[in-house]
């Protein structure tokens, strides 16, 4: 038996080592460089020119719906096939395997939510130079050329993107160990050969050495021309006291691609940067490996806790995207033939004559697997979310109540400090809908258990909240506590669904109960198993207001390299090292499956994620992890959020308030009043850091945390359409500017304000002591109206906006109509009835439209179309409200209790015309120097038809 400090030896250093580091800094030393990742560092080593591969257009195979053709790499006349598909909705597939692998390679399963339907390919013309496809539609065609080995996608006369035009395709093909083979070239028969790699990679058998192989043979050439030469890290690998054996050896596979007339491009979360992504020729790429860092830095490519390999490329004509489906450890480098170039730089250029298009390259590379990439041709940013989300699905559809507002912290210490604190809010009268408990209140960090001292009666405490029509988050990580008496560990260990270790046996890592189990998500079965825990017979104290939260889902490994697993771990037969970046996404997906489950299948699932893949966005919501109570840590939330959006996960978070260390009353504030307006709005804070529930620092910060919170809940009907309008085309809920204004290349690089849908912009205060920020008001026809002071602005400019602490601007569109509830009680669910207060905003043609989308909140009925979606639109000074899906059917009680219009003049009379013929003359007030109408008690039921006239 270890001892206790045996045992917590680990986790205890850990802490130390965190707490003991003082000064706010990430420990670089904890993770690898591009350097030190021996993969990273051999692929980065390429240098662009001529490329070894040569297609084999011989080889060449063309049927309806994909081409397939031969390339061989000219250094060690290892074959890969390619195979090319055109998709529909604009998208080109390419995968690009070994033809013939010692074993099969990895390929990521689950992510994309079907086979993607093809569409007709076709030949134009061939020569000995290359080939000439027709893409379908737009006059798009894509060009293989032989010698080297490149594609080009081309529209009209513009290049649209290229592959491997700068000779950077690599493909380590998996091969046996140099110092247990050797290699000798006679010709035999390729079954013969294929069978005697088989046997031999399949035993890993250290006797071995000296046996002698053959190499295939084949009709082009079968002599191995070039040693291949046996590198540090190949075969092994250390960092820091770990050592990764690597028995496949090397296996990493790397492309480049081409966006000419690109400047700008997005995406590639989780990084801790601006939304724009840098240039990485001096220094590291951006890696994507799911990562628990601890104090992350700000700016910098380095990992996070989620990975998304999807990049964004943008300019004023045209936008598409990259999305590399590959689970490995990934590095992604960028270049631009314009960087560090000023505009006048570039102006100069161009009058001289002397520019040159500008161009970016990126160029992926990832630890094994395939390569398997979907290029999204646009060509508007609208449509690349609807091909990615042709690809990988939508925004999972939240119940309502989650996206009020959330109150966590480590830890709400028992039953009487949830009902203190919940308590607080009614007597502060601020809304809330969630309380959380994070790992503190299980029996000693078992998951699907509660503290029997603290938690004695969780179906009370559960109860209670009910009562007020509120819910609860209790936290399930997916580390298992190594115990005997530990039923969930039990079983899962009979059941061998324990990831295994290189020798096959269970692995065993530190995490927050001491020694720890893994499940291995990635078996159906075991995801099944999970599922079933959370049924209420199970999960013992659960109710159904209780949600969760899966956290350390990277996943996080205290004594693991990096702070993870190790890569040579078993998932069956696979390695670790093939799907880490697929974990948490698993994770997540078995939890909501169980959420779901546990209802009958009736109810919409609500779970928070930390690790992310792609994919993740049909499962629930995420949250940037471990930030801190720092000015630039509330900036960084919006570039950080920004990108989740743009790869299709809207419902997206950081811990208001800074997760370490104190905010100052100040900085509280402005977090509060910036996380009203992203997707995720939830207070956090760690274990050490003082008491922060928003009446503990002195009234006038009460509030103005109830204020920045109520406002929240009035624009709760928006939230919800707009998450229905994502669930529906996958557009993100927080976008940035660019995104509406595509050819306004002022908001290219814009990421301290964003727009919410299209219709509320917002510009978050994120200094300290401001006393006014500058906000970017785009659109030349565009007018928009301060939703405080309903102040008429015209776009484009930039506005110099004074503030104080009582709210950061926010402005409506004109030309939209916003649904609000002005009558803030104590949760969502408490406002279901609630009356609408319709915000329409004239723009310069006197129109505007919005939409209302209401259901029942929480179930999935609204698959069966039990719902209610209007359209308000006003033209011609009729306000008219009509059902944009007439097929679907629901009933609410809510009714239309007051209209503002903004820019408005006034009318002499107003007429209300109902669905049944009735004419009602309706009562105004006119506020001339605003010019704002306010229409009085029309009365309609918010699912009615009905006109308004304005006279
Ligand atoms: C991790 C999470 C944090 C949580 C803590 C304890 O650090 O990121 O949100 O409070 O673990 O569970």
């Amino acid at each position: 038996m270890a001892t206790f400090t045996e045992r917590m030896g680990p986790v205890l250093l850990f802490w130390l080592g965190l707490c003991l580091s003082g000064t706010w800094a990430v420990d670089k030393g904890n993770f690898k460089t591009c350097d030190q990742s021996a993969f990273c560092k051999r692929q980065r080593a390429i240098t662009p020119g001529e490329s070894p591969y040569r297609a084999l257009l011989e080889t060449m195979e063309l049927t309806n719906t994909k081409l397939t053709l031969q390339l061989i790499n000219d250094n060690n006349k290892v074959r890969l096939l390619l195979e090319l598909y055109r998709l529909q909705g604009n998208i080109t597939r390419v995968k690009i395997n070994e033809l013939k692998p010692l074993k099969p390679r990895y390929e990521v399963p689950d992510v994309l939510i079907r086979e993607p339907p093809t569409e007709p390919l076709s030949l134009l013309s061939q020569d000995e130079n290359g080939v000439v496809l027709s893409l379908g539609a737009e006059s798009q065609r894509v060009i293989v050329s032989a010698r080297p080995f490149r594609l080009d996608i081309v529209e009209g006369r513009d290049v649209l993107m290229s592959l491997n035009s700068r000779g950077l395709l690599g493909f380590e093909h998996l091969r046996m160990r140099k110092d247990t083979f050797s290699y000798k070239v006679t010709s035999t028969v390729a079954s013969v050969w294929d069978n005697i790699k088989r046997v031999f990679s399949s035993q890993a058998d250290p006797e071995a050495d000296n046996k002698e192989a053959t190499d295939p043979p084949s009709q082009v050439e079968t002599t191995k021309e070039e040693e291949e030469k046996v590198e540090d890290g190949m075969w092994e690998e250390t960092f820091k006291s770990h050592t990764d054996s690597k028995p496949n050896g090397p296996s990493a596979v790397s492309l480049d691609f081409s966006l000419p007339g690109v400047e700008h491009v997005y995406g590639i979360p989780e990084h801790a940067d601006t939304l724009k992504l840098k240039t990485t020729d001096s220094g590291d790429p951006y890696r994507l490996y799911n990562l628990d860092v601890f104090q992350y830095e700000l700016y910098n490519p380095m990992a996070l806790y989620g990975s998304v390999p999807v990049m964004l490329a943008h300019n004023a004509q045209r936008t598409t995207g990259i999305f590399w489906l590959n689970a490995a450890e990934t590095w992604v480098d960028i270049s631009s033939n314009t960087a560090g170039k000023t505009v006048f730089g570039k102006m100069l250029d161009y009058v001289q004559g002397s520019s040159e298009t500008p161009q970016t390259d990126v160029r992926w590379i990832s630890e094994s697997g395939i390569i398997d990439v979907f290029l999204m041709l646009g060509p508007t940013p609208r449509e690349v979310f609807s091909q990615y989300a042709s690809l990988t699905g939508t925004q999972a559809f939240p119940p309502l109540a989650s996206l009020g507002y959330h109150q966590c912290r480590w830890n709400y210490n028992d039953q009487e400090d949830v009902r203190a604190v919940d308590a607080g809010f009614d007597e502060h009268d601020i809304p809330y809908d969630f309380i959380w408990l994070d790992i503190e209140h299980t029996d000693g960090k078992r998951y699907f258990t509660w503290d029997p001292h603290k938690f004695a009666s969780p179906k009370e405490m559960l109860q209670g909240l009910m009562d007020k029509k509120r819910k609860m988050v209790a936290i399930v990580d997916p580390h298992i506590k190594v115990d005997t008496n530990y039923k969930i560990h039990n079983e899962i260990r009979s059941r061998g669904f324990y990831i295994k270790n290189k020798d096959g046996a269970d692995y065993e890592g530190w995490c927050w109960p001491g020694s720890a189990g893994y499940p291995d998500f990635t078996r159906p079965d075991m995801r099944a198993w999970w599922a079933g825990q959370f049924a209420y017979d199970q999960y013992e104290g659960s109710m159904e207001n209780l949600y969760t939260w899966n956290d350390m889902n990277e996943p996080s490994v205290f004594n693991g390299p990096e702070v993870t697993m190790h890569k040579d771990a078993l998932h069956g037969s696979w390695e670790h090292r093939d799907m880490h970046n697929l974990y948490g996404f698993y994770v997540q997906m078995a939890t909501a499956q169980g959420l779901i489950e546990r209802s009958g299948g009736v109810e919409r699932p609500f779970v928070l994620t930390r690790a992310v893949f792609a994919g993740s966005q049909r499962l629930g919501a995420v949250w940037t992890g471990d930030n801190a109570a720092e000015w630039d840590h509330l900036k960084i939330s919006i570039p950080m959020c920004l990108s989740l959006g743009l790869v299709g996960i809207s419902f997206c978070g950081a811990d208001v308030g800074g997760f370490f260390k104190s905010p100052s009353s100040e900085l509280l504030v402005r977090w509060y009043q910036t996380g009203a307006y992203q997707p995720f709005f939830r207070a956090h804070a760690h274990l050490d850091t003082p008491r922060r529930e928003p009446w503990l620092f002195g009234p006038e910060n009460t509030a103005l945390i109830r204020e920045a919170v109520r406002q929240r809940y009035t624009f709760l009907p928006y939230w919800y359409q707009l998450f229905y309008h994502a669930y529906q085309t996958g557009e993100p809920v927080m976008r940035p500017l660019w995104v509406e204004y595509p050819q306004d290349p002022a908001t290219f690089a814009l990421d301290d304000e964003f727009l919410l849908g299209r219709d509320l912009l917002v510009h978050p205060v994120t200094e300290e002591g401001a006393r006014g920020v500058t906000a970017y008001l785009p659109g030349k026809d565009e007018v928009w109206f301060d939703i405080h002071t309903f102040q008429k602005h015209n776009g484009v400019q930039n506005l110099y906006i004074p503030v104080t602490m009582s709210s950061i601007p926010v402005f409506q569109r004109g030309g939209s109509i916003i649904p609000r509830k002005l009558r803030v009680r104590r949760s969502s669910a408490c406002m279901e009835d609630d009356p609408y207060t319709l915000y329409v905003a004239l723009d310069n043609r006197r129109t505007a439209e919005g939409e209302l989308y209401i259901d029942d909140g929480h179930t999935f009925n609204f698959e069966k179309r039990e719902f209610i979606h209007r359209k308000f639109s006003f033209t011609n000074n009729v306000l008219s409200s009509v059902n944009l899906e007439p097929d679907a059917q629901f009933t609410t009680k809510s009714w239309v209790e007051r209209i503002i219009i903004l820019g408005a003049s006034k009318p002499s009379k107003i007429t209300l015309r109902t669905a049944d013929d009735q004419e009602n003359q309706l009562e105004f007030d006119f506020d001339a120097s605003m010019s704002v109408l306010t229409i009085r008690k029309p009365g309609m039921n918010a699912g009615a038809d009905w006109t308004m006239t304005l006279q």
